[in-house]
């Protein structure tokens, strides 16, 4: 068997984990909303709309924000459509997905179905054919206590519940680089527009707001890193964050290469840690302006066609083991830059490229919810550099990489270190031994396993647990030093009570 050694310092840190890294995604999109999270006329549904089974997997995950309504159905999307009264709201042709949209889901039901799985909602305003007024406009609906004509609107539609919605976090439109997208601009008139709308909707002042730029699009369009230094240069002082978006491919069927994808999420983070600092300098600015990574996940087999039908089965992914430990490389790569990255939605929570799928009577859990579900319960603190020590392996044209992907959180306070293990081998077992400079391990670890034999094997509604997380045994010997063995393919993440020395 090959070994792996981890090597960690307290004081070697990179900072607080923001723990709205743990996001997720909502969009008007295929049986996500209608299906997924609202189907009033399913028994398995609650008074609201809400599908139960749906809810209670969602608090599994444990998920601090929920981006909605969109993606590219924001860039289209009329807010005003989707409050008041059901029975007035318009049915609308979908530009997005070419579908047919009830609005009977909308901003006053999304936020509701937030505070039922205890999350935050993260809004993506419309800045394709919208305008900063409209965005300004919504901001005013949701948060402003009362008194206009658009608070007491809110007042009215949610039973005369004075309570504001209190959305803290905006997007300011979507993917604008894509020519796919609504409204899409050249960066120097999407960079106008973002700022004009920050300056209006922060302007309303009811309560403060987190703004995010829509960064490009992808790595691969031909303006990665220019349009989100021309957004970056003209909105500095207007924006908190810019976005980031990746779906992760395995087209070739290269399993070796695939499951180096940490390498290329971890380069992503380090151009925009680059670009930041850059513009950061040229601005001579004291303030900083973080990244939010608001869209990632793994998709590349499923599509559909909308045929302007309502709910139609669209991006319905089945996952696998080795999108399972994509995924866990994604939230790895975001702790281990957790000075960069503060927020981060996995695209998407339900049916659509996403962890939960339904039927009408039941839900079955994918391969990916189990590593996010496990990180968002233990993954708490700062982010300890890991010094690992590990064997190589060939990528294909990703050339030699780490076998062992790691990331490490401890928290001072609870005193509990949580680590984060991916073997990317697809031939071999690794004995991994985990090691912390100035930190005593206790006797009381505990972990969790994730793993398969067949990298392509997922769950179905025959087998929904063939990919699974099982207990992992982790031994702490007398020279307080941790050793497991990660079985190859698997994900592991492990939790130890650690003591200062
Ligand atoms: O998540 C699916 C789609 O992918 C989103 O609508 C869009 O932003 C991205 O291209």
């Amino acid at each position: 068997m090959k070994s792996a050694t981890v090597r960690l310092m307290s004081c070697a840190n990179v900072g607080p984990i923001d723990r709205r890294i743990f996001g997720g995604f909502l969009e008007h999109l295929g049986r996500a909303v209608y299906e997924g999270a609202y189907d009033p006329d399913n028994p398995l549904s609650n008074p609201q709309g809400f599908r139960t089974d749906v809810l209670e997997l969602m608090r599994g995950l444990r998920m601090a924000t929920v981006r909605y309504p969109g993606g590219n159905f924001a860039s289209a999307y009329n807010w005003r459509d989707g409050v008041g009264p059901r029975e007035q709201r318009p049915v609308r042709a979908d530009f997005a997905w070419q579908s047919i949209e009830p609005n009977t889901f909308g901003t006053d039901e999304f936020v509701a179905w937030c505070r039922a799985i205890d999350s935050k909602p993260m809004i993506t305003v419309n800045l394709g054919t919208g305008t900063a007024a409209d965005a300004a406009a919504w901001v005013e609906y949701c948060n402003f206590p009362g008194g206009t004509a658009l608070s007491d609107m809110r007042i009215a539609n949610n039973a005369g519940d004075r309570t504001p919605h209190d959305v803290t976090l905006w997007c300011l439109g979507n993917e604008m680089d894509g020519p796919w997208q609504a409204g899409h601009v050249p960066a120097e008139a999407y960079a106008l527009r973002a700022d004009q709308a920050a300056r209006l909707m922060r302007g309303i002042g009811a309560a403060p707001i987190e703004l995010t730029a829509a960064g490009s699009s992808g790595r691969t369009m031909p303006g990665y890193m220019q349009w989100d230094r021309t957004v970056l240069e003209y909105c500095w002082d207007t924006i908190d964050y810019i976005a980031a978006h990746r779906y992760s491919e395995n087209r070739a069927n290269d399993s070796p290469r695939f499951l180096a994808e940490g390498v290329e999420i971890d380069s992503i983070l380090d151009d925009y840690a680059a670009l930041l600092r850059y513009v950061k300098a040229r601005r001579k600015s004291v303030k900083n302006v973080y990244l939010s990574f608001d869209e990632w996940n793994v998709w590349y087999r499923a599509r559909g066609e909308g045929n302007w039908s309502h709910a139609p089965h669209l991006l319905e992914e089945v996952y696998n083991l080795e999108d399972a430990l994509v995924c866990a490389q994604y939230l790895n790569a975001f702790i281990r830059h957790a000075d960069v990255v503060k927020l981060a939605c996995l695209a998407q929570v339900v049916n659509v490229i996403a962890p939960v799928l339904t039927r009408a009577d039941g839900v079955l859990v994918q391969s990916i919810y189990h590593p996010f579900a496990l990180m968002a319960e233990h993954v708490a603190g700062v982010s300890l550099t890991p010094f690992v020590g590990t064997p190589l392996y060939t990528a294909g044209d990703r050339g030699e990489v780490p076998v062992l992907d790691a990331a490490a959180a401890y928290d001072e306070t609870t005193g509990r270190l949580c680590m984060s293990l991916v073997n990317r081998s697809t031939t071999d077992a690794l004995r991994v031994t985990l090691d912390a400079a100035d930190l005593t391990m206790q006797s009381d670890a505990a972990g969790e396993l994730i793993t398969h034999d067949d990298p392509k094997a997922h769950n179905d509604w025959d087998a929904p647990q063939r990919v699974t997380p099982k207990a992992l045994a982790v031994e702490i010997g007398d020279d307080g030093r941790a050793t497991l063995t990660l079985p190859r393919l698997s994900h592991a993440v492990v939790r130890i009570t650690v003591r200062k020395r």
